[in-house]
């Protein structure tokens, strides 16, 4: 059974591992690759990809947009940011779904971080963000604020999800439960000053990426910090759901990354 993950750049990628790590729980045979795309050759890729046989696929950076359109069919999570992770090729259709939003909630209920009536502040407004506003909105906070350096970006992505939630740009500083990183660059340049004492500080990126943001938050002493070490694997669970029908152990052994 052929799987892949689509994006550019692709070596970093832990998806391969992780369900080959699933598939062995359930003694499947499959076979993961990671797929370096060229950057204008997205759509050739993956009708290649099914034409030879295969059955499902992961999408990251930077096609997430792109395999929103791509997609025949598109399950609530997909439709609600416009994004897609996850490739489900059944027959002849592509069945798109976006899995990122809800492994992020799971990994923070892993963390016991509920975020009804929280308030959030997310730093970045790229593709990742929209991926996860969708869900986040659901799990009802009580304030979602935006700090990104390309303001109108941020206010784009307010629009989009207007109607169903009133989120703010950011103006002053302020007391936040969950602060978010969802930059792909060092925190280089943030310097405001916040208490954190009473924050989980989450970094979206995994690896050695989050360093500025953990060491930002370290020195304002947050209450809790995370990677999104925890968000990758919970998203990959749900995918690894989507194509088997089955609901993997969580008990990844240590990993370097
Ligand atoms: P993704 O899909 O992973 O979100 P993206 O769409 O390229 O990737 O978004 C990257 C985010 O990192 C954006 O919020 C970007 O800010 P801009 O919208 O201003 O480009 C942010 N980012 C990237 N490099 C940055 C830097 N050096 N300083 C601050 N923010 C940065």
């Amino acid at each position: 059974m052929n799987f892949s993950i689509f994006g550019n750049p692709i070596e970093h990628s832990l998806s391969p591992k992780l369900h080959y790590f699933f598939a062995k729980q359930f003694h499947l045979e499959i076979d993961y690759q990671k797929c370096l795309v060229p950057l204008n050759q997205f759509k050739k890729t993956v009708d290649a990809f099914r034409k030879n046989g295969g059955r499902g696929a992961n999408i990251t950076l930077p096609f997430k947009k792109e395999a929103f359109h791509y997609t025949d069919q598109h399950t609530l999570a997909a439709k609600e940011t416009h994004t897609v992770n996850t490739f489900i090729f059944k027959n002849d259709l592509c069945i798109g779904d976006n899995t990122d939003g809800i492994g992020f909630i799971r990994h923070l209920k892993r963390l016991n971080f509920n975020i009804k009536d929280q308030k959030i502040l997310i730093i970045g407004a790229g593709g990742a963000v929209q991926g996860i506003l969708g869900e986040i909105i659901r799990e009802k906070p009580k304030k979602i604020v935006l700090l990104n350096r390309t303001v109108q970006k941020a206010k784009d992505l307010i629009d989009f999800f207007c109607p169903k939630f009133p989120i703010e740009i950011f103006s002053k500083e302020e007391e936040f439960d969950l602060i978010i990183n969802a930059t792909t660059m060092n925190f280089d340049e943030f310097t405001l000053k916040f208490n954190l004492s009473n924050t989980l500080c989450y970094d979206l990126n995994y690896g050695n990426r989050h360093f500025t943001f953990f060491q930002w938050a370290r020195l304002h002493k947050a209450k809790q910090i995370s990677d999104g070490l925890g968000m990758l694997i919970e998203q990959g669970a749900e995918s690894f759901y989507q194509w088997f029908g089955k609901r993997p152990n969580h008990a990844i052994p240590n990993w370097s990354v």
